[in-house]
């Protein structure tokens, strides 16, 4: 299969993709790079979006309309474009929250639509900062950031020392017994945040988190976010209405009607 692509510079190469469905059910995705070197080099995507379809109502509204997506493992991407025009589906997508009507998605060589139980997958790779943070009111900060933790068999001692590590990298160390109606919306996210990132995630998906904030809270959630993909390579995915905090990530995609309009780097 050949594709086009943008490399760093924003110089238009040629990309050769071989596509090998192993006997294991996962797929092998090599993609060589042609550029202005002698040789190939290699690169595998960690996410790797197929035609994907997404339709809802019997077909009348079609919230993702052929996406073909790879992004590799370290990259920071910005997700933008009109309200309705399926950004939020499409993270969906990447968090496998939700199935496509057609198409393939691929991550971290995992076969998301073959796959039978995602919850593993979910728990180990992804960390979700959505606006809506479903805290649960009647737990204490710490103890909603040790929520993504109870399955993984750590004892109590363990998650307890995990979790406050996170709070306090958050700045929430004073806020450890509290519960979340007692906070502000800013350190509500921050908690949101610290519990998207207690089980070391590979990949960050954030739905417009600096949506509800003001500017300068906005920024520190942004920091935060930024500051994890820097020191520990998490592949940050942010969803945003806002050209500027669009601007700041490496790589803008902007959708229209279910459709990449845009791909570009921003360097
Ligand atoms: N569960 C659903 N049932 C029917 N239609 C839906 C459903 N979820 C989303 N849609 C429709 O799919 C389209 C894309 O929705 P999506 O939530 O992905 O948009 P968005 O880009 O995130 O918008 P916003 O910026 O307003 O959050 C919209 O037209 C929406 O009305
Ligand atoms: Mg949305």
């Amino acid at each position: 299969m050949a594709d086009n692509n943008f490399v760093d510079d924003g110089e238009f190469i040629y990309v050769d993709k071989d596509i090998i469905d192993g006997d294991d059910g996962y797929i092998y995705n090599e993609t060589y790079i042609e550029g202005d070197y002698d040789d190939y080099y290699y690169e595998e995507p960690l996410i790797s979006l197929f035609d994907v379809v997404k339709e809802y109502d019997k077909g009348t509204v079609k919230a993702l309309n052929g996406i073909n997506l790879d992004i590799f493992e370290g990259e920071f991407v910005s997700i933008i474009g009109p309200s309705g025009s399926g950004k939020s589906t499409l993270l969906n997508m990447l968090g496998a929250l939700d199935t496509p009507t057609r198409g393939k998605i691929y991550i971290d060589g995992i076969d998301l639509i073959k796959e039978k139980d995602l919850s593993e997958f979910r728990q180990e790779k992804i960390g979700f900062v959505f606006q809506l943070h479903n805290l649960i009111p009647n737990l204490s900060v710490i103890d909603n950031v040790q929520i993504p933790l109870l399955p993984t068999g750590m004892s109590n001692k363990e998650m307890k020392e995990r979790a406050s590590e996170i709070i306090t990298a958050v700045g929430l160390e004073d806020k450890k017994k509290q519960r979340p109606n007692k906070l502000s919306g800013g350190q509500r996210q921050r908690v949101a945040i610290a519990r998207a990132l207690v089980n070391n995630p590979s990949i960050i998906l954030a739905d417009e988190p600096t949506g509800s904030l003001d500017s300068k809270t906005g920024e520190l959630i942004l920091g935060l976010l930024m500051e994890m993909h820097e020191r520990y390579n998490v592949t940050l995915i942010i969803v945003t209405h806002d050209n500027d905090v669009a601007a700041l990530a490496e790589r803008t995609i902007k959708i229209k009607d279910g459709q990449i309009t845009e791909d570009k780097y921003n360097y």
